[in-house]
């Protein structure tokens, strides 16, 4: 197949997506396909008069590399690189348009809040992952809980506030968890200990946005299970060597231990998987997909925190090692998830 793997963007996770995108990239050339890494905001210069078909077979086999900068993106200079102030780069929907799938390796932003994924479905292009109503639902913690809640899945008590009208009323959970309602890679997100904290987490959280969470911490161990065509993935457990699992914690390399498939008993394992499923369903997510839970450490529950509709793929992300102790390989899983994507009309 002729396949478009989709990166970059404009998000502050642009490089992280960057570098998992070009080896997602080069294992689909491993099975034999035709492939195009496309930055979604950079686009691609393509001279007047070439097809962009053709281009599959004249750059569609290099080898893909890229090196996360110790830097993060300076996002205010890559705005000024925007195609006609577009979030979307010069010719990506034409290359789109010319790819038999598009496979969705962007992080964060457009990647997982649902815009690209519309754009693709209204332009009737076949793509990874889920739909642009699984995004929406997902993206959105608050959305998130309130639909599980609803399905008799376990989720931290707490409230919503828009900062904008509404303050922290007497009554709240302590300790809590203050976040971003609808952030990601742990971003804007601090655990609350004591009443002294909680303006400055408050504060931290309104930086990314006004819409924000303050919901009990739950005690206990953490897991994420990765769900492939509906169906659980072994369990991680996720142990960071220090604090929680925050955004050092998630990309630096050694900072978590992950043990994979965690230590769980045959219930526990079956409990976990069965939630997560649950969850998959209820916010209508596609092929492929991760959620995050605690096992409160004395109730014995697990406690869905959100759920991913991007999760990390590079060989080393909690997806593909869970997949590796289901016996699938990382080519088998790239190949797998390209299969399942759903045909356009
Ligand atoms: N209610 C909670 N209780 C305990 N820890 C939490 C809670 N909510 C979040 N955390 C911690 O913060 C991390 C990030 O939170 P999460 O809701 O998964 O957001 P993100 O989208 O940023 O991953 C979790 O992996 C967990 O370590
Ligand atoms: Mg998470």
């Amino acid at each position: 197949m002729n396949i478009v793997v989709l990166a970059g963007g404009y998000s502050p996770e642009r490089d992280v997506s960057l570098s998992s995108g070009s080896l997602i990239a080069n294992s689909l050339m491993r099975s034999g396909h035709r492939v195009l890494l496309v930055d979604a905001f950079l686009g691609m210069e393509i001279d007047e008069g070439v097809n962009p078909h053709t281009l599959f077979r004249s750059l569609g086999d290099a080898e893909y590399s890229y090196t996360i900068p110790e830097v993060a993106p300076d996002m205010e200079a890559l705005k000024k690189l925007a195609y006609r102030g577009s979030l979307v780069g010069h010719n990506v929907l034409r290359l789109c348009r010319a790819a038999d799938i598009v496979f969705m390796a962007l992080h964060g932003a457009m990647g997982e809040n649902g815009q690209m994924q519309a754009i693709l479905e209204a332009e009737n292009i076949r793509f990874t992952g889920s739909t642009h109503v699984g995004c929406v639902l997902a993206m959105d913690k608050d959305i998130t809980k309130k639909l599980l809640a609803a399905e008799g899945i376990p989720v931290a008590k707490g409230l919503t506030l828009d900062l904008r009208k509404e303050s922290l009323p007497d009554e709240h959970p302590m300790p809590c968890v203050v976040k971003p309602c609808s952030c990601g890679s742990s971003v804007g997100i601090s655990i609350v200990h004591d009443e002294a904290e909680l303006q400055q987490a408050i504060g931290e959280a309104k930086k990314y946005e006004d819409l924000i969470l303050v919901e009990e911490k739950i005690p206990g161990r953490e897991f994420s299970v990765g769900i492939l065509d509906g169906k659980a993935l072994p369990p991680i457990e996720i142990i960071p060597k220090c604090g929680f699992y925050d955004y050092k914690n998630k990309y630096q390399a050694g900072a978590t231990e992950e043990i994979c498939p965690a230590q769980l008993t045959a219930e526990e394992r079956a409990r976990i998987g069965e939630l997560a499923e649950k969850v998959a369903r209820v916010l209508r997510l596609g092929t492929y997909c991760r959620i995050d839970f605690i096992l409160h450490e004395t109730e014995h529950e697990f406690y869905c925190l959100e759920a991913n509709t991007l999760p990390g793929m590079t060989p080393n992300s909690l997806l593909p090692q869970e997949a590796r102790a289901a016996g699938i390989g990382y080519d088998e899983l790239c190949e797998t998830i390209v299969r399942l994507s759903p045909e356009v009309e």
